[in-house]
């Protein structure tokens, strides 16, 4: 096994740091989409996430049996067992997942190994202390859960690339082993160690070149903070109250982004290098804010990603996992990704995160992946583990191995899935509308909300939600994304912008488009200043309008009164809008400015622009303000969707692929505007589609 030295692995520390920093925001889309379903053979991807070295040898053929029989196809391995790849330092074992590959693959199973870097074995830590990740405090944390090593520290880096090294050489021609996942849920816990500062005032030096244009874009002017040296430059505190520069910790944000990225683009350049045949993809989390997926996803062959629809709570709020989806697939251009975690079973740790959901659910929430642009759905996990931390948190099958209704549910999609493979491969999501989502502004009201209240993916959702209870698709897109093919675009709480994304929304507006602007928006610069321009700031001509005044929310209601007839509660924020050629549509209700604008419509070149200056918890004020969009725009909205079914699309070559989701306990009737296909029994189905309780309708219409 080669040796690396620390004065090497500095050398390959600094280089991917800095391929980092240099890729995030300006890296061109990827050309041509992967082809998820070509990939596993021309079968839809159909999978269980399975841990061979978690149970006797003598289990795995009857496992495998049990797969096949449920039309299981793939399976993910290996992403915690670096001690039994690599028992001590340099020693490899890989005899046991050959064996296992071995039975998994008679009986027509494919695998993707995860990298396993995410949970390091014990001697490791034992051996170089520092590779334990440390928090805000200066602790390092103890060994015995994961994720909690320091991604800066050289060893952990050497390590990464000795057991990456040796499993790619290892299982690089094996024809049962199609793709990797590096580590697991890249992104946390941030560390705050030597290392870590190192890094980052490399990081600074790298960015701004000089320390004068530094504390020129950091204000550093404020309580005398001048840097005089990059060695001088902190971490910032991240405690409540926090006291450090804004802008500082946003850039911080994007250093802690830009090294995860770093370290996964590390161990994708060795998997590309040693195996190239093989795909390569991560396992991500959706909404989750501290990685800037769109930036990371430029190293993937496609994005995955880890779906609980039981963090919701109210199983018929489908659009918070909606949501997830959606980003998930706009976080690579739109194209088809998969799930490789779907929930097979309830969650829980030391306690249920919830109730049972019905086995038919579980069927509903794997075809809402479909439905979103899944080809690929890998349930969490096979077995209930015996052991661990993960006791509570089911897999499809419990401890005993019982066919128990999720095993049978999971059977029936797995068939489902097989017969509609023909008609769903080469369809995609198709959407009139986005939701841009900036991971500046979304960092930059983690560090400062404004007020306590202040929630950007709630903003997200109010608008999001709305357009998808009138079954309109909806994309999300990230400020590189090309918006031109967009009749609305809702760009919420723009609080962080640059010029390249003012000009762009410009554009956009300018050649017809319909844009949403919220309260916060165009409030600082990339550094996240505040600017010197009358608010929204650079959007102030778009949206026909200026703001002196505006009024946080902190404990009182206001109302809205309008659009229409109707008055609606109005929370976190008012901005008082005083518009110069922008028409009213809605004022406030209450209070010393009660009377004055709260919402208003521009037209600005070919295109239309509302801002929105505060929220309400009534999702039929988003109803109303959407549907006089949707008027401007030519959107059409279907307003007799039940509530609690979901109602998306999957289009090809002009046939369209409706997926109804009932995600309730009652039978539901929803009127379509044309009479479609049963996907699976090839029947016609009435206008009026009827969906039994917890049930799924897969129709066509062309
Ligand atoms: C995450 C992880 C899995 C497992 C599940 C359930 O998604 O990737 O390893 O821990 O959560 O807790």
């Amino acid at each position: 096994m080669k040796q690396f030295s620390i004065k090497a692995v500095w050398g390959l520390m600094s280089v991917y740091l800095l391929m980092g920093s240099a890729a995030r925001g300006h890296q061109a889309p990827t050309a041509k989409p992967f082809d998820l379903i070509q990939w596993n053979n021309g079968k839809f991807i159909y999978g269980a996430d399975y841990y061979p070295e978690a149970w006797p040898e003598s289990q795995w053929e009857k496992d495998a049996a049990m797969m096949q029989e449920a039309g299981i196809n793939f399976v993910r391995l290996g992403e915690f067992a670096w001690v039994k790849m690599e028992p001590q330092e340099g020693h490899f074992d890989f005899a046991w997942l050959d064996r296992a590959l071995k039975v998994l693959n008679a009986h027509g199973i494919r695998a993707v190994l995860g990298t396993p870097t995410a949970s390091p074995p014990a001697w490791l830590y034992a051996k170089y202390p520092n590779i334990a990740a440390m928090d805000t405090k200066g602790v390092r944390y103890r060994y015995g859960s994961r994720r909690n090593y320091c991604l800066h520290n050289a060893d952990f880096i050497a390590a990464t690339t000795r057991i990456v090294t040796a499993m790619a050489e290892h299982f690089k021609g094996h024809p049962g082993v199609i793709g990797w996942q590096i580590d697991n849920e890249l992104g946390n816990p941030k560390c705050y160690d030597p290392d870590s500062l190192a890094a980052f005032q490399a990081w600074c030096q790298h960015k701004y070149h000089t320390l004068d244009a530094l504390n020129a874009a950091w204000g550093t002017v404020f309580w005398g903070h001048t840097y005089q040296a990059w060695r001088e430059i902190p971490l910032p505190w991240n405690t409540l109250f926090d006291t450090s520069n804004p802008s500082l910790a946003l850039d911080f944000d994007r250093f802690w982004s830009d090294s995860t990225h770093s370290y996964l683009d590390l161990q994708a350049a060795i998997l590309r290098r040693i195996a190239p045949r093989q795909a390569v993809t991560h396992n991500e989390m959706g909404m989750f804010p501290d990685v800037d997926y769109y930036d990371l996803n430029r190293s993937l062959d496609f994005v995955a990603w880890d779906n609980y629809p039981t963090f919701e709570k109210d199983y018929s709020q489908y659009a918070g996992v909606g949501l997830s989806h959606d980003l998930m697939r706009g976080s690579k251009d739109n194209a088809n990704y998969m799930i490789m975690e779907q929930q097979g079973g309830a969650g829980g740790w030391s306690v249920f995160f919830g109730r049972q959901a019905p086995a038919s659910l579980y069927r509903v929430w794997a075809y809402q992946s479909v439905a979103h642009g899944a080809d690929g759905v890998c349930y969490f996990r096979w077995r209930t583990s015996r052991y661990g931390t993960e006791q509570y948190w089911e897999g499809i099958l419990d401890q005993d191995s019982y066919r128990n209704s999720r095993y049978f549910a999971v059977a029936q999609i797995g068939k489902e899935l097989g017969q509609l493979t023909p008609l769903l491969h080469g369809s995609k999501v198709e959407s009139p509308v986005a939701v841009l989502v900036s991971p500046d502004s979304r960092w930059a009201q983690q560090i400062q909300p404004g007020v306590e209240d202040f929630d950007y993916d709630r903003q997200l959702h109010d608008y999001y939600d709305a357009f998808r209870r009138a079954g309109v698709s909806v994309d999300v897109v990230f400020p590189p994304s090309d918006l031109s093919a967009y009749r609305i675009v809702v760009a919420p709480a723009l609080y962080v912008s640059n010029q390249a994304l003012v000009d762009k929304l410009h554009t956009y507006v300018k050649n017809g488009g319909t844009l949403f602007l919220t309260f916060r928006s165009g409030v600082k610069d990339e550094h996240n200043m505040v600017t010197d321009q009358t608010l929204p700031g650079p959007f102030a001509d778009l949206a026909g309008l200026a703001i002196h005044e505006f009024d946080p929310q902190v404990n009182e209601e206001q109302e809205v009164l309008g659009p229409g007839e109707s008055s609606f509660p109005a929370r976190t924020w008012s901005d008082v809008l005083d518009p110069s050629t922008a028409k009213v549509l809605a004022t406030y209700g209450k209070g010393y400015y009660a009377g004055k604008p709260a919402v208003t419509e521009n037209q600005a070149g070919k295109g239309w622009v509302y801002y929105v200056g505060t929220e309400s918890k009534s999702p039929f004020f988003y109803d109303r303000l959407i549907s006089l969009a949707a008027q401007k725009s030519l959107v059409a909205l279907n307003a007799k969707i039940p509530p609690g079914v979901e109602v998306a699309v999957r289009q090809k070559a002009g046939t369209k692929i409706i997926f109804v989701l009932n995600y309730t306990s009652a039978n539901q009737t929803v009127p379509l505007d044309q009479a479609c296909q049963n996907a699976l029994t090839g029947k016609t189905e009435p206008m009026d589609v009827q969906i039994p309780a917890y049930g799924v309708k897969v129709l066509t219409v062309q």
